[in-house]
């Protein structure tokens, strides 16, 4: 991908986004509000992320593409995710947004990927007739994160409930490898609800436990062990869609249950925000349409491309702070520290990305 940077159309800053938290690296360009290049790669893990790889596919991922996004582009910022995710993916991500920050003379900005999926909902809406406006409740649905954060402002924000164990798109996964589904398995379990017939949706023969019905929290573990224990890889197909119906519908049930529970205790907000890579899943997108309509309340989903992980939600955060001008937190993120044994380290593996990146870019 070629991207023209018209300087004419375009006023504001060039923003460059990285993403490697996890398994897929998301690489993205945006100014003005505008995206004008958002690439994600995705690996092939088939039971589930191996880390060591995971981290090597991202520096070839990185290496390969994102010379060509920014090629003709005089870039303001880069910004990379900072945490939370695996080691050695945030590792591969930072180092090359560093070190190609250090080449290009920009700054770099870590951001932490949790901001990225919360705000970028806000972002996309700023440049569109529906605004977002703070305070509104924010349901993160992930493979690694479940909860539901009251967001006050760019900066200020609380937990108001979270997972005890696991994510929610991990039980997805979990699940779906049960049944001989491929890695992630959220799209796939999607696919095979939509092949329920009729009556299997009216009359389903699955059943799951509402796991800490009157509470504010969230719990999983339970329910993705009763998942399992109902079906297995042996399954025929039509017994297989009909799980999948199920279990799609009683996940969809309960995020919206704890939505309208934690509502109940902040009347005040006017928007609920849906994100991360569950947000993707069509069932639960209308369950909580339903319940924020009959509340009066706006609700606001990204579009399904970029409700799993990418670099678009990166660089957006890049640019509300740049923006916003909080210089505070972007200093405080640029002189972050290693300590001196991590520092030894941080050295020879830059030394090692500033050699490629001469080589790559002055070739
Ligand atoms: O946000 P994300 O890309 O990565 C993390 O930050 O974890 O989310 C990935 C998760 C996976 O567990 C995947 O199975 C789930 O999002 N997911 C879905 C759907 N698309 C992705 N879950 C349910 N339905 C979907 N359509
Ligand atoms: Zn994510």
């Amino acid at each position: 991908m070629n991207v023209q940077c018209e300087k004419e159309k375009y006023t504001g800053k060039y923003i460059l986004g990285i993403e490697s938290s996890c398994d897929d690296t998301g690489i993205a360009l945006i100014c003005d509000n505008e995206i004008l290049a958002n690439v994600v790669l995705k690996q092939e893990h088939k039971n589930g992320v191996i880390p060591e790889y995971a981290a090597r596919a991202h520096h070839i991922a990185l290496f390969e593409h994102a010379r060509d996004i920014i090629k003709d582009c005089k870039i303001d910022l880069i910004a990379y995710t900072s945490r939370p995710g695996l080691i050695g993916s945030l590792f591969v991500g930072a180092n090359f947004a560093k070190s190609l920050a250090y080449m290009l003379d920009v700054p770099s900005i870590g951001i932490n990927h949790l901001t990225g999926h919360i705000l970028l909902p806000y972002w996309l809406a700023s440049s569109s007739k529906q605004k977002i406006e703070f305070p509104y409740l924010c349901l993160l649905v992930s493979g690694g994160h479940t909860m539901i954060v009251l967001v006050k402002s760019l900066i200020e924000r609380t937990i108001l409930s979270s997972t005890f164990d696991d994510a929610v798109g991990e039980v997805f996964d979990k699940v779906a490898r049960n049944i001989g589904l491929d890695y992630p398995g959220g799209p796939h379990i999607e696919k095979l609800a939509s092949q329920a017939s009729g009556e299997q949706r009216h009359f389903p023969k699955y059943h799951f436990p509402f796991v800490m019905r009157n509470r504010l929290e969230f719990s999983f573990s339970g329910l993705k062990t009763a998942a399992i224990e109902q079906i297995d890889i042996t399954a025929n197909q039509e017994e297989k869609a009909q799980f999948c119906h199920a279990f799609q519908a009683h996940i969809a049930m309960l995020l919206a249950d704890k939505m309208k529970r934690i509502y109940s205790k902040h009347t005040d907000v006017a928007h609920w925000v849906v994100s991360g890579g569950v947000a993707a899943n069509k069932t639960i997108r209308q369950e909580l349409r339903k319940e924020a309509e009959v509340r009066n309340i706006t609700i606001h989903y990204p579009p399904i491309e970029l409700c799993m992980d990418n670099g678009v939600m990166i660089a957006c955060v890049g640019q509300l702070f740049y923006q916003q001008a909080l210089d505070q937190s972007v200093e405080a993120m640029l002189s972050h520290k290693p300590s001196a044994q991590m520092g030894a380290c941080v050295m020879h593996f830059n030394a090692l990305f500033y050699a490629l990146l001469e080589m790559y870019f002055y070739a």
